[in-house]
C-alpha cells in the first residue's frame, strides 16, 4: 500500500505537471557559471573530479558499468571528445549509432547522476585517426585546417552547430536539465599556434566567438590556450598543474588532462604511472587552489577498427588508467584515487570558501590552509623533495611527511590521507589475462583453419598509371591502409651472363611501413616508428634478365593526429633506386608506376561474415605459416561467462583481426620494443614524464587484443585474420578472465579508511582496516595467505616474518563467500603474539 505521504507528493507533482510544465524544468535545471575560485553550479562553488571515457573506445553495453565504477571511484564528471570523422563520414551524412551513439552515452552518464564535459573540438587529437577530422575535409578546395581559413571555418561551425543542436534537441545541457556542464572548443591549439602565423590568433578569436554564440548556457573552455579570449576559460593539460594560473583572475583554475599513464605505440615499451605520483599531482593541484581536475584517461579502452591515430598508435588505449582496457578496476590505482577524492570532498566547503594561505615549513616543505572562519580550517601539508622524508611541525603538532607526498587534514589536525601511503586493495598479477589462476586460455584446433593467399601487386582492373611516386594519403583517401606501387625493372639480356651481379634496392619512405616484392617474391619489409615514421631500406635483390616486376605495398598505421599542420603530412615512398653492376644506378622514382588502392582480400570482403562460406577459402590439415599477405579464418565456440575476451595474437606478425565481422583493430606483435628504457620498480618520487616508467622492454607492445563480449554470439563465432608479414595462426588463442587475485598489506600505524573519519573523532580514533572486494559477479573463494605481524615481501610473494600470527581462519570466517569484507587491523580482532611490535596485516585472496 502506498504511504499517505508519497501519495500526496505524487498528486502535487501531477498538479505541477498539468498546470505548470515549465516549473518542472525550472526545478530540474542546473545553472553553471564560474568565478575566480571555482565553477559555480546552482549558485554553489564546486570542487570537481572528472575522468575521460571516450564512448567509441568500448561498446555501449559496457557504458553503464564503467560509469558506475567511475562514480564509485569518486568522480563527479565524465569527459569525452566528440569524433567528427565517425559522426560525419561523408559530408552531410551523419552517423550516431552503436559505439558512436553520443546522445545515449551522455544519457547514461546523466542517469548515473554525473556531469558531462563535452569536448566538441572539433579537433580532438586523442591518438585518434587524423585527430578526429574526416578525410573529406582535406579535399575541400582551398582548405587549411585550424587557421583563419574560410572553407575550414564554415565546416567547423557547421559541425559545432550540429553537435550543440543535437544536445539541445535532447535537452542535455545543464540549463535544460541535462548533465552537460562544460564544453570545449578546439584542443591545445596554444601548443601549435606559432606555426600558423597571423592566422592563429585570428582563428582563436573566431573560434571563441563562434562557440559563445551557440548559446549553450554552459561555460566553454580551451585547453592549453593561454590567450583564450574572455569568457572562455583557459585550462591546463599536463602531468602536474599546481603552478598553473588562468589568464584572468576571474577564471577558475582547471586541469583538463591529467595523464594517468601514457598511450602505447607499436614497437614501444608499455608506459605506466605510479599512483603515488598521480595522487601527489592531484593533491598538489587542489592544495594550490584548483577547482576541477580530469584524469586523461579514467578508462582508455581500445582503438577498434582503424580508429587509432598515428603514426603507429597501438590498438590498446589502456593508458594505465584506473579502469583497465577491459573495464576491470585496476588496483591500487582506482582505490587510492577513490580515497583521495573522498579526502578532498571532506575539504570541499573549506576549499571553496577562500584562497589558500601559504606557510613555508622548511626546504621543499609547505602547508596550505583553507579557512572557513578563523578557527575552522582544512590543511594540505606537502613535502615536494624527491628523496628526503621529513618530520615537520605544524600548529604545534608534529607530522611525518614521506618525500614527494601530500597529507590532507580536513580539520587542520588529523591526517586522513597521505598520497604516498596506499591503504587500498592491490592486485597480484600485473596482467590478469596472462595469469593461469585468473584466466582461461582456449586454443583453437590447428586443423580447423582455412586460408586465402592473396595476390601481391595489382589485383584488379581499377588500377591506374601515373608518372612518379604519388603521395599515399591523397591517393587512398584513407579508404584503406594499403597502396600498391608497381613498376618494372628491365635487365639487358647481354648483361645476364655476369654471375657476380648483385643488385640493391634503395627505398626511402615517409611512412609508415612497406613490404617489397621482386617478381612476386617478398624481399624486404621496412617501417618507421611513432616518433619518426620515415624510414629507408637497402635490400639485396636478384633480378632476372628481361623484365622484372617490383611491387611495393606501402602501409599506413593510423593517420597522424598531432602537431602543427599534421593534416598535410604525407606518407608513402618518395624515392626508389636500383643499383647494380649490370645496369648501374637507375632511379625509378620519376618513372611510370601503376597504382592500386587496397588489397585484394579487402576488395573481396574476406573479413565479412557473409564470405565465411565462400569457396575462395582453402581448408587443409596444415595451415601455412610465415606467409605474407594471407587471410586466415576459423570458428571458435563462445567461451563461458559474460565478461570480455582477449585474443592472444603473440604468434602473429602484423595485420588486422575481425570477430564476427567486427574489426578488433590492427595487431603487430612482431615489432619488439628496444631492450633498454624499462624499470621494474619505478620510483614514484620526482617529476614524472612519459618515458620515466616503462615495462616490457624487448617485447611486443601488445599481444592481447580486446574482443567485447557483445560481439560474441552464443555457439560459433568467426575469427578472421589478415596477416601481412608472416605469422602462425595455429597458436592463436581466446582468453577470458575467471577471477582476480587480490591482496593488501595494512599496518596498525596506517590511517583508517577515509570514509570512517568524522570531525572531532580524535578521542576515539578509528582503526585501520583491510578492505577486500571483488569485481561484480565474483566472490572471495580462498585465502592464500594471511599474517598479522611483520610479514615480508610484497603482493604475490608474501612470507611470514619473525612476528607472525597465522590469521587465515579469521580472514576466511570474515570473507569467504562474500563479494567484499573488511577486517580491522587491531590486536583485538587478530590476536597479539608480539605486543611491542607495530604489526601489519597482509592478505592474499582469490575472487572467482
Ligand atoms: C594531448 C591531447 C590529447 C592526447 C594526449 C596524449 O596533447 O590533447 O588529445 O592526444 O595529448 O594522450
Amino acid at each position: 500500500m502506498m504511504e499517505k505521504k508519497n501519495l500526496v507528493e505524487l498528486i502535487l507533482l501531477c498538479l505541477i505537471l498539468v498546470f505548470e510544465g515549465h516549473c518542472i524544468q525550472r526545478v530540474l535545471c542546473t545553472s553553471v557559471t564560474y568565478d575566480g575560485r571555482a565553477l559555480v553550479i546552482d549558485g554553489k562553488r564546486r570542487i570537481l573530479q572528472s575522468g575521460s571515457i571516450h564512448y567509441p573506445r568500448t561498446t555501449p553495453e559496457v557504458w553503464p558499468e564503467l560509469i558506475r565504477k567511475a562514480k564509485e571511484g569518486g568522480l563527479d564528471v565524465i569527459e569525452t571528445y566528440v569524433f567528427w570523422n565517425y559522426h560525419e563520414p561523408v559530408k552531410g551524412q551523419y552517423y550516431f549509432e552503436g559505439r558512436f551513439d553520443l546522445v545515449q552515452f551522455v544519457k547514461v552518464v546523466h542517469e548515473a547522476g554525473l556531469f558531462v564535459h563535452l569536448r566538441i573540438g572539433p579537433y580532438a587529437c586523442a591518438e585518434w585517426n587524423y585527430g578526429g577530422f574526416p578525410m573529406w575535409l582535406h579535399f575541400i578546395p582551398g582548405i587549411q585546417f585550424r587557421t583563419n581559413n574560410a572553407p575550414y571555418k564554415t565546416e567547423m561551425e557547421l559541425f559545432l552547430g550540429k553537435i550543440v543542436g543535437l544536445m539541445k534537441e535532447e535537452n542535455l545541457f545543464a540549463a535544460q536539465g541535462g548533465p552537460i556542464i562544460l564544453a570545449q572548443v578546439e584542443n591545445e591549439y596554444g601548443n601549435v599556434e606559432w606555426a600558423y602565423g597571423a592566422g592563429g590568433p585570428l582563428y582563436i578569436q573566431w573560434a571563441a566567438e563562434t562557440a559563445v554564440n551557440m548559446n549553450t548556457s554552459v561555460p566553454w573552455v580551451m585547453c592549453a590556450q593561454s590567450d583564450a579570449p574572455d569568457p572562455i576559460i583557459n585550462t591546463c593539460n599536463g602531468f602536474y598543474c599546481d603552478q598553473f594560473t588562468p589568464n584572468s583572475p576571474s577564471k577558475p583554475k582547471m586541469w583538463t588532462e591529467n595523464y594517468v599513464g601514457w598511450f602505447l605505440a607499436f614497437g614501444y615499451p608499455i608506459p605506466y604511472r605510479p599512483v603515488e605520483d598521480l595522487a601527489f599531482a592531484v593533491a598538489r593541484f587542489f592544495e594550490y587552489g584548483g577547482t576541477f581536475q580530469n584524469y586523461y584517461m579514467y578508462f582508455g579502452g581500445s582503438n577498434f577498427g582503424r580508429t587509432a591515430g598515428g603514426p603507429l598508435i597501438a590498438t590498446s588505449y589502456d593508458y594505465d588508467a584506473p579502469l583497465d582496457e577491459y573495464g576491470f578496476i585496476r588496483q591500487p590505482k582506482w582505490g587510492h584515487l577513490r580515497d583521495l577524492h573522498k579526502a578532498i570532498k571532506l575539504c570541499e566547503d573549506y576549499l571553496v570558501s577562500s584562497e589558500p594561505t601559504h606557510e613555508q615549513l622548511g626546504s621543499k616543505l609547505e602547508a596550505h590552509v583553507y579557512y572557513k572562519s578563523s578557527n575552522d580550517s582544512a590543511a594540505f601539508l606537502a613535502n615536494y623533495d624527491s628523496s628526503q622524508d621529513a618530520t615537520i611541525q605544524f600548529n604545534r603538532n608534529s607530522y611525518f611527511l614521506p618525500a614527494w607526498s601530500v597529507s590532507i587534514l580536513p580539520d587542520c589536525k588529523t591526517v586522513i590521507y597521505n598520497t604516498a601511503k596506499v591503504v587500498s586493495q592491490r592486485t597480484v598479477a600485473d596482467n590478469p589475462f596472462n595469469s593461469a589462476t585468473t584466466a582461461r586460455d582456449t586454443s583453437i584446433a590447428p586443423s580447423s583453419w582455412s586460408w586465402y593467399k592473396e595476390h601481391a601487386g595489382i589485383w584488379g582492373n581499377n588500377s591506374f598509371t601515373s608518372l612518379g611516386l604519388l603521395e599515399q594519403i591523397n591517393t587512398t583517401k584513407d579508404a584503406s591502409d594499403f597502396l600498391w606501387y608497381t613498376t618494372s625493372i628491365h635487365v639487358d639480356e647481354s648483361d645476364a651472363s655476369n654471375q657476380e651481379n648483385e643488385d640493391h634496392l634503395f627505398l626511402v619512405s615517409l611512412g609508415h611501413a612497406a613490404l617489397v616484392f621482386i617478381n612476386k617474391q617478398v624481399v624486404g619489409f621496412g617501417y618507421g616508428n611513432h616518433d619518426n615514421a620515415n624510414f629507408s631500406m637497402t635490400q639485396k635483390i636478384n633480378l632476372n634478365p628481361g623484365n622484372n616486376t617490383l611491387d611495393v605495398l606501402s602501409m599506413m598505421v593510423g593517420l597522424q593526429n598531432y602537431g602543427p599542420w599534421f593534416d598535410i603530412q604525407g606518407a608513402g615512398p618518395i624515392s626508389v633506386i636500383v643499383d647494380g653492376l649490370r645496369n648501374g644506378k637507375t632511379d625509378l622514382s620519376n618513372g611510370e608506376w601503376t597504382y592500386q588502392v587496397g588489397l585484394e582480400g579487402e576488395y573481396l570482403g574476406l573479413d565479412r561474415v557473409s564470405m565465411a562460406n565462400s569457396s575462395l577459402w582453402t581448408k587443409g590439415e596444415l595451415v601455412p605459416v610465415k606467409e605474407s599477405l594471407i587471410w586466415y579464418k576459423v570458428t571458435f565456440l563462445a567461451p563461458e561467462g559474460t565478461g570480455p575476451l582477449a585474443l592472444n595474437l603473440a604468434s602473429m606478425g602484423k595485420g588486422q583481426a575481425w570477430v564476427n565481422g567486427q574489426s578488433v583493430g590492427r595487431y603487430w606483435p612482431a615489432y619488439l620494443s628496444p631492450m633498454t628504457g624499462c624499470t621494474d620498480n619505478c620510483d614514484y618520487r620526482g617529476s614524472y614524464d612519459a618515458s620515466k616508467c616503462q615495462k616490457d622492454c624487448g617485447k611486443p607492445a601488445q599481444t592481447l587484443y580486446h574482443v567485447p563480449r557483445s560481439w560474441i554470439n552464443p555457439g560459433e563465432n568467426l575469427l578472421v585474420l589478415h596477416e601481412e608479414i608472416g605469422g602462425d595462426p595455429s597458436k592463436v588463442s581466446v582468453v577470458t578472465r575467471t577471477g582476480q587475485e587480490i591482496c593488501a598489506v595494512i599496518s596498525q600505524a596506517d590511517p583508517a579508511p577515509v570514509d570512517t573519519w568524522k570531525l572531532n573523532s580524535e578521542l576515539t580514533p578509528n582503526s585501520p582496516q583491510v578492505r577486500l572486494s571483488c569485481e561484480a559477479g565474483w566472490r572471495i573463494t580462498s585465502i592464500h595467505f594471511a599474517s598479522f605481524g611483520n610479514p615480508q615481501g610484497s603482493c604475490g610473494a608474501f612470507a611470514p616474518g619473525a612476528c607472525h600470527s597465522d590469521v587465515v581462519s579469521i580472514i576466511e570466517q570474515a570473507c569467504i563467500g562474500r563479494e567484499a569484507c573488511s577486517i580491522p587491523v587491531t590486536a583485538d580482532t587478530l590476536g597479539d603474539l608480539c605486543p611491542p611490535v607495530i604489526k601489519s596485516l597482509a592478505i592474499e585472496a582469490l575472487c572467482s
